[in-house]
């Protein structure tokens, strides 16, 4: 039997999508296994920098080691992370920051 994870809803801003996603996976990976496109996707380890989102509202947990060179301690004390490297611990709200936003704008 697996452990069963809160799914937490979790909307992008910019794109009005929201999606659900688990407490035991990152943000970035519930939007993939959604199908949704709003988050650019990179490496995948905390280190491109491309899934940079600020969050506007809720809880989350980092799990593992981001890019000083894409996220500074100042940024992130502000809200700023990685996507693939934080899950959700409540409802949540983000805006793009990384490279999607020149597409979307
Ligand atoms: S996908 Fe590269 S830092 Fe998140």
């Amino acid at each position: 039997m697996s452990e069963s994870f809160e799914k937490h809803a979790v909307l992008v801003v910019e794109t009005s999508e929201e999606y659900l996603c688990s407490s035991a996976e990152t943000l970035l990976e519930g939007m993939v296994r959604l199908g949704r496109k709003c988050i650019p996707i990179g490496c995948v380890n905390g280190g491109c920098g491309v899934c940079k989102v600020a969050i506007v509202k809720g809880h989350v947990r980092k799990c593992g080691p981001m890019s000083r060179v894409h996220v500074s301690e100042e940024e992130e004390s502000q809200g700023f992370l990685l996507a693939c490297r934080a899950m959700p611990m409540s409802k949540v709200e983000l805006k793009i920051i990384g490279k999607m936003k020149k597409i979307i704008w």
